[in-house]
């Protein structure tokens, strides 16, 4: 026991032993995504609501020390497919998706399977099988379609003349909000959608939709203002107010997403209610992947909540989701 060489071993265990208890482990070195490489596929940045998802999920990936690749597709699928084949050629430990559209996944997943690579697609739903993926983390937009046309229903007793403007066409979100909107107003036989425009989920777009309708439609018919998002619905309120016409008050304004410029334009009395949609998906997807990779099974719809909103909070809400995260997405050529 007291022959040198012993000594130095065990005091060369101790010393190990010593530095693993003294020096603590941060809780991002703890995590098993920790340093992992995580290529995340976003649709774009169409939307305040979609800037603050991006700067969401990456301020968690950096939080718990992940790497991030990070591809903006421009709204375009195609973008889309050739970075989740870069990522897989690239052998990441993961992938996440946010859907431009719903179908044409098919091929590409079964590529990212037969790679080994598990992928979470957020937001946005897809067509494909579900055994394609390992589950997906969203809102549930039927729900926030039923809402809006509830809260619109008591808001006019049952009678309203609906101009409604779409979100990106082929997209879940735009599909499903509609569905659940549409459902709820069929209840009604005197709440109608009388016209029905794409704005792609864009501000300029939903205020060149409005300026066109509110030429071709007697403005003093329309009653309410659906918008599948809080942009649309914001550039809707600037054709209203240029058409010499007060939102909020002479054509209600009804929306999702719930980011704080809405907020402002309710503070000052131009729209009505926002269904909340929250951009924190990053939290969820990153801890169903960090279940699966310590060999849980993890469910095929991880839902993500939001409540709706009207003006008698909005200068609270405005005051505490006015935030920047100050983190600038590097960008991925694929
Ligand atoms: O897919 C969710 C939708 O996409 C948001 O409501 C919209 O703002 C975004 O562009």
């Amino acid at each position: 026991m007291n022959h040198p060489k012993v000594r130095l071993y065990i005091n060369a265990i101790l010393f190990v032993i010593l530095l693993t208890t003294v020096l603590p482990t941060t809780s991002a070195e703890s995590g098993l995504l920790y340093e992992r490489t995580i290529g995340f596929s976003q649709v774009g940045s169409e939307s305040d609501w979609r800037v603050a998802f991006t700067e969401s999920i990456l301020a968690e990936a950096n939080e718990r020390g992940i790497k991030i690749l990070f591809s903006d597709a421009e709204n375009k699928q195609q973008n889309q497919i050739a970075a989740v084949r870069s990522f897989i050629a690239q052998h990441v430990d993961a992938i996440i998706i946010a859907p431009v559209i719903e179908t044409g996944w098919d091929q590409v997943l079964t590529e990212a399977q037969d790679s080994g690579i598990p992928v979470v697609i957020i937001d946005r739903n897809v067509t494909a099988d579900e055994s394609l993926y390992l589950t997906r983390v969203s809102s549930d937009f039927v729900h926030e379609g039923r809402l809006a046309a509830a809260w619109l229903a008591q808001a006019t007793a049952g009678k309203c003349n609906i101009v409604e403007l779409e979100g990106t066409i082929g997209s879940s979100a735009a599909r499903d909000r509609q569905i659940g909107f549409n459902d709820v107003i069929a209840l009604f036989p005197d709440m109608r959608v009388i016209v029905s425009q794409p704005g792609d989920f864009i501000r300029a777009n939903g205020k060149k939709a409005m300026e066109g309708i509110l030429n071709s439609e007697n403005p003093r018919d329309i009653c309410a203002v659906w918008a599948h998002n809080d942009d649309m619905a914001i550039g809707a309120i600037e054709a209203v107010k240029e058409a010499g016409l007060h939102p909020g008050k002479d054509i209600l304004i009804v929306s999702v997403d719930a980011i704080p410029d809405i907020f402002l334009a309710m503070m000052n009395g131009e729209a009505n209610a926002t269904i909340e949609l929250n951009p924190n998906m990053g939290g969820p997807a990153f801890d169903a992947l960090e279940a699966h990779f310590r060999g849980e099974t993890i469910p095929k719809w991880i839902p993500v909540t939001g409540g709706i909103y009207f003006p008698n909070t909005a200068a609270e809400e405005y005051a505490s989701r006015r935030r920047d995260f100050g983190i600038t997405p590097t960008p991925f050529s694929p």
